[in-house]
């Protein structure tokens, strides 16, 4: 048994509760729901309250030398934050393609020549499940250290069954082994592997036909997603493998209009994607589908100013009533970054949402696009003690110290795991 942990007298407790349920649009992404001198009880890997620090000593002074108390005068202190769009459990690494796209060289360019993600593909399917489990460890280690307690992670670098299956298999063993709560997704339908050039459609058929049946009778994954894009998958290919995920329970996610504008948001507002992701060149009506539809634009600032690109309308989104999360995209290719803090600041610098707004993206927006929401992204009674101190004041000095990290102490189902 764990001590429970009182922290007491943050200067915010950010708690994001909202009467409304559901992911949040418009002025509720503003409501983060703050406690001047909070304080939150944490026991049995649950919040059990969560207050002001005088209303929590009314009920746990009797029980004060029980717990391990935290004196959080002066700081902040927020839900664990959640990334909703990772690609964490891959093989080997890509810096020389970081120096080719300094040299000019595109990113579809390296793809459509065997690198990028077929680069990753080869060096994913010659690692052993354990070296995948030692190399994806470190990255969770360091998602942990800039206050990331949940994420969301993709496969999509075996494009056969046998790596595919390898890499939920490596995330279902750290789900278990490791403090961070993975969330599975399914993307056999990242590329079109090499061996498959020129016979898409035997490709698309493969994951409809033989992997989409396996990854759901072994429970593999919670979600089914699609790199809609020109020269990857067509909008018509997506809709066939998405529409097949949802006979096999898998709910659909989209990378949807990153390259080039290719109606990937409307397709997502078609099929009832809980997110579509990336959306650098999303349309006025996918935008609007979106919102009508109550998709979740997942947004990646970190991803568009890595690969030099104008980052995704964000502002507009939000205005015009589409729900935003954003994420790191942390893969070896367009964002190998483990920092939610960064893109946090990058979410109001380079997509001009604001800094409450960035917060409730990366926290209870986050949580609703891998509809994790009943368990983490806000501090409320029943939830995971899933908790973050900061070295800063509020939460406004968060967004504004900017490729600093402020994560003082990290809890995971009341274990501190950093600090
Ligand atoms: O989300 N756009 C496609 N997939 C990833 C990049 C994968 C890679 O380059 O390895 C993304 O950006
Ligand atoms: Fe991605």
């Amino acid at each position: 048994m764990t001590k429970p942990i009182w922290i007491k007298h943050a200067a915010q407790l950010v708690t994001l509760q909202h009467e409304l349920a559901g992911p949040r649009i418009k002025e509720a992404m503003s409501h983060l729901a703050i406690i001047e001198d909070g304080s939150v009880w944490l026991e049995d890997g649950i919040i059990q309250a969560v207050g002001t620090t005088k209303e929590l000593e009314e009920t746990y002074t009797a029980r004060s030398d029980e717990a391990e108390i935290v004196d959080a005068t002066g700081h902040l202190v927020t839900p664990g934050l959640v990334d909703p769009h990772t690609h964490v459990a891959f093989g080997g690494s890509r810096e020389r393609e970081f120096e080719m796209r300094l040299e000019g060289a595109t990113y579809m360019d390296i793809m459509n020549a065997g690198g990028g993600i077929h680069a990753t593909t080869r060096m994913t399917r010659t690692a052993t499940e354990d070296e995948l489990v030692r190399q994806t460890t470190k990255r969770l280690d360091s998602f942990l250290a800039h206050g990331v307690t949940t994420v969301e992670g993709k496969s999509g670098y075996g494009l056969d069954l046998e790596t595919e299956l390898k890499q939920l298999r490596v995330m279902k063993r750290l789900q278990a082994e490791h403090p961070m709560d993975i969330v599975p997704t399914f993307m056999g339908a990242h590329a079109v592997p090499t061996e498959y050039k020129g016979r898409e459609e035997e490709y698309v058929d493969l994951i409809i036909n033989e992997m989409l049946p396996v990854v759901a009778k072994e429970n593999l994954a919670k979600f089914n997603d699609v790199f809609c894009e020109v020269g990857v998958f067509t909008p018509e290919q997506s809709e066939r493998i998405l529409e097949a995920g949802k006979l096999h329970g898998l709910v659909p996610k989209i990378h949807a209009d990153e390259i080039e504008p290719y109606q990937g948001a409307e397709l997502a507002a078609k099929v009832g994607a809980v997110s579509a992701e990336h959306l650098l060149k999303a349309s006025d009506e996918g935008i609007q589908a979106m919102a009508e539809q109550g998709v979740i634009a997942c947004l990646l600032p970190a991803t568009a100013l890595y690969l030099r690109e104008t980052a995704a309308r964000g502002r507009v989104m939000i205005d015009a009533g589409v729900p935003v999360a954003i994420s790191t995209d942390c893969n070896p290719g367009s964002s190998p970054t483990t920092s939610m803090p960064l893109v946090m600041n990058l979410a109001c610098i380079s997509m001009r949402l604001t800094p409450a707004e960035s917060l409730c993206a990366a926290t209870y927006n986050a949580a609703c696009a891998i509809q994790m929401e009943d368990k983490v992204g806000s501090l409320e009674v029943g939830k995971q003690a899933d908790i973050v101190l900061w070295s800063v004041q509020n939460y406004q000095e968060l967004q504004y110290l900017f490729g600093v990290n402020h994560v003082q102490s990290v809890w995971k189902k009341g274990v501190k795991v950093v600090g």
